[in-house]
């Protein structure tokens, strides 16, 4: 069996000037329950992140709340120096215990968050970070403005956005060049399809996240189901597959801690999907 590979997703340029394979790695799942604290198994985690680079894996998806700290310093022990690899991360969501969490737009809070990002990845410089949500008890123009200077600064290469809408990327754009936008999307979840096309007509990266659920399409008789048996490929690497397909500027991070299903998943690179089969899941999931 051919050896899963990344590249075979083809390249995206971040900001213009960062080429990484569109196949990426949500480190979200690195963590514990709810992801809080340690992961249940630190060393089938350890060994998921350094199997990444041999699977062409060189967009690795992280946050300063994933644990909190647990996932960006799992990343740095087991990565740094990141030879090749973009580490996007993101702050400005706070966490109060398992799944609880809690935006602070405080233009203070921001910086913070990435001056630690900054210590605990090892770097001088986040190549690319991600504001985790925009905070509506501040006005959206001060956590914008403290991004831009921080950008002016150097500390932080390239902006990236998490569930805005239209309006808001544009409001953003009006500070500083958005990169990257990361919002919920998989096939059976399409409520971010008007930013996607918005994406792809600006040349901005779309990090859909949860990319692997798939809802009903997921049952044993439907259409994924069938077409995933035909082409001997799981459920989730069709989802994936058609993730790619569906728009160039599409960079899906789907999130394990387990090794087995990093390489599943890396997989769906190499999994071409025809336009007939495209179009039929395309149906069966409107
Ligand atoms: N911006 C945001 O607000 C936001 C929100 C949520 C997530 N994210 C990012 O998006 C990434 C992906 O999202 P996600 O982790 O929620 O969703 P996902 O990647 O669609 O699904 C992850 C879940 O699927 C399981 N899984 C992964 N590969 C599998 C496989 N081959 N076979 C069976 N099960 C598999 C994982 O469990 P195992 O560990 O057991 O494999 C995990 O429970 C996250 O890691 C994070 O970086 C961003």
């Amino acid at each position: 069996m051919q050896e899963p590979n990344a590249a075979a997703a083809g390249q995206f340029q971040i900001g213009g000037d960062i080429t990484v394979n569109r196949l990426g790695f949500g480190a979200m799942r690195v963590t514990g329950k709810g992801i809080w604290g340690e992961p249940t198994d630190p060393e089938g985690a350890r060994a998921t992140l350094r199997a990444l680079p041999g699977l062409g894996v060189n967009l690795v998806d992280t946050a300063d709340s994933y644990g909190p700290f647990v996932s960006e310093d799992l990343i740095r022990e087991v990565l740094h120096p990141y030879k090749g690899m973009l580490i996007a991360t993101k702050g400005g969501l706070t966490r109060h215990g398992p799944d609880v969490w809690a935006p602070v737009g405080r233009p203070e809070y921001l910086r913070q968050c990435v001056l630690m990002s900054l210590r605990r990845l090892g770097v001088e410089r986040i190549d690319l970070w991600q504001l985790h949500r925009i905070d509506a008890k501040v006005p959206r123009e001060e956590q914008f403005e403290v991004i831009a200077q921080m950008r002016k600064e150097g500390l932080i290469r390239h902006v990236g956005l998490s569930e805005v809408g239209v309006e808001e990327i544009e409001a953003a754009r009006r500070h500083f060049p958005v990169a990257t936008v990361q919002n919920l999307y998989n096939m059976a979840n399409r409520k971010s399809e008007a930013v996607l096309d918005y994406c792809e007509q600006q040349g901005i990266g779309f990090i859909p996240w949860y990319p692997l659920a798939a809802g009903d399409l997921a049952a044993p008789e439907s259409v994924l189901s069938r077409i995933a048996r035909r082409l001997g490929a799981s459920n989730g690497q069709v989802a994936l597959a058609w993730l790619l397909k569906r728009s160039p500027v599409m960079l899906p991070i789907p999130g394990t801690s387990k090794v087995e299903h990093l390489r599943e998943n890396a997989g769906a690179a190499q999994l071409a999907l025809s336009d007939e089969d495209y179009r039929a899941l395309e149906a069966a999931a409107r």
